[in-house]
């Protein structure tokens, strides 16, 4: 296998099928030295991307996925979801020799349980909310009323967001409890994770890992409320703006309260860390404080994050791949960036697939992108919807009022039966 940092004819191989991986590919196209991108299963928005090809294999099938990396020689894997990781993809594509952007099975662990991450915070000081994990129902809600019902209840493993309870009452703390017991996330083998309610307001900062050095990369905002004024059921995420209002100040006392102490954590417990770590932060009174870790980029931030990495982000993951993210340089566009997900009528819960997505022809602005992701081509060349989150438009402008101006412009250029979106992603007054 040919040493990845020395090819200018780079094939990389992106894991995953969500716009994340859509925005991924269309960045990495950017390098001259990227000739070919395989996405694994990737979606109907590989057609958008010249260099892209679909490969039919599920983001879970290891086996799948090392035998394609051999048959089509890659040079690099880029993982986008967690389910890779914790199925053990990294760790198998290592085997093999094959760089790779992604954290192995261990280190995500900091994502892919949430009591492993509470008690890598607590071990290493890093500033997170109060919690107590239960697997009895009477110590579970007596914590909860030594908390004053102000709390926020977690089943572990993986919840794509939506695992998080937040009751505002006695009675709903209690209700809460019972609904989670007869489900069948509370088990004896799945402790609750009962934490203390924070206030504030939120962030998401980005930091890029080669395994030994760390670097900041860059902060967003996501809404993961379904409806305007953070109103209805959480979801995989609705919009997203980057930067995030977050001051250089606070986003140096983030760094030496949050970030480096986790770096460092990860060096002490004799754990390797390669690829992307995402922090989900509540900027309180009392400073940051980490909600939770992800062990990947964030869906949909990295749709607003990457239209404003000039010149793309290859030579950043070649560069983690191969332990030298130091030499790497980020040109970053100044302007800021505005992602609107348009999502099929009733997501998160019910709703329909299969209708056809108009606009996604039409002339490209230098100011606005479609990344899709439920999104399939039919055999007659038709794009429909396939799933719930259908597409991210994204907007950059001079201030975000601009940016709002050129993502909501390239929405009302698109359409499907009943989509839906929110109208005040990137309205100033509901950022922090
Ligand atoms: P998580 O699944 O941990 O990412 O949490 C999803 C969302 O739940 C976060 O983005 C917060 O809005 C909210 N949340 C989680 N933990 C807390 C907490 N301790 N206090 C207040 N809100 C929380
Ligand atoms: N936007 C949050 C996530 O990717 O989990």
């Amino acid at each position: 296998m040919r040493p990845s940092s020395e090819i200018d004819d780079v094939k990389v191989l992106i894991v995953g099928s969500g716009a994340r991986e859509h925005a991924l590919a269309w960045s990495l196209s950017q390098s001259r030295d990227v000739s070919s991108i395989l996405i694994a299963p990737g979606n109907g928005g590989a057609r958008y991307l010249p260099l892209a090809h679909r490969v039919p294999i599920e983001v879970t099938d290891v086996t799948g996925m090392v035998a394609c990396a051999r048959q089509e020689a890659v040079d690099l894997v880029v993982v986008g979801p967690e389910s890779a990781l914790e199925a053990g993809l990294v760790d198998a594509l290592a085997a093999e020799g094959f760089p790779v952007f992604g954290p192995n099975r261990l280190a995500a662990r900091l994502e892919t349980s949430k009591v492993f991450a509470k008690d890598f915070m607590r071990r290493h000081g890093i500033p997170t909310a109060a919690y107590q994990q239960h697997i009895d129902f009477e110590l579970a809600l007596s914590y909860c009323e030594r908390l004053r019902h102000n709390v926020a209840l977690k089943a572990d493993g993986l919840a794509a967001g939506k695992g998080v309870i937040l009751p505002r009452t006695e009675a709903e703390t209690f209700g809460a409890l019972e609904r989670l017991r007869g489900s069948g996330l509370w088990q004896v083998d799945q402790p609750l994770v009962i934490e203390e309610r924070l206030n504030g307001w939120e962030t998401s900062v980005f930091a890029l890992a080669d395994g030994r050095d760390y670097r900041i990369f860059a902060h967003a905002q996501d809404y993961k409320r379904a409806y305007d004024g953070d109103e209805g059921p959480n979801t995989g995420g609705m919009g997203a703006v980057s930067p995030s209002p977050l001051t250089g100040a606070e986003l140096a006392v983030v760094e030496e309260q949050v970030v480096a102490p986790t770096f460092a954590g990860l060096a002490r417990d004799g754990m390797s860390y390669v690829g992307i770590l995402f922090f989900g932060l509540m900027m309180t009174r009392r400073g940051p404080m980490l909600l939770e870790y992800n062990a990947r980029f964030g869906d949909p931030e990295t749709q607003v994050i990457l239209p404003r990495l000039r010149g793309g982000i290859a030579e950043a993951v070649r560069a983690c791949a191969a332990g030298r993210l130091q030499e790497v340089e980020f040109d970053w566009d100044p302007r800021p960036a505005v992602g609107v997900v348009m999502a099929s009528g009733g997501y998160p819960k019910q709703y329909g697939i299969g209708h056809r997505i108009k606009g996604l022809d039409a002339e490209g602005n230098v100011d606005s992108f479609v990344f899709l992701a439920g999104a399939e081509e039919t055999p007659d060349g038709d794009v429909v919807t396939e799933g719930g989150r259908v597409l991210t438009a994204v907007g950059l402008g001079p201030d975000l009022a601009s940016a709002r101006v050129a993502a909501y412009g390239r929405v009302k250029t698109l359409g499907f039966e009943s989509a839906e979106y929110r109208s005040d992603i990137g309205l100033e007054a509901a950022r922090r």
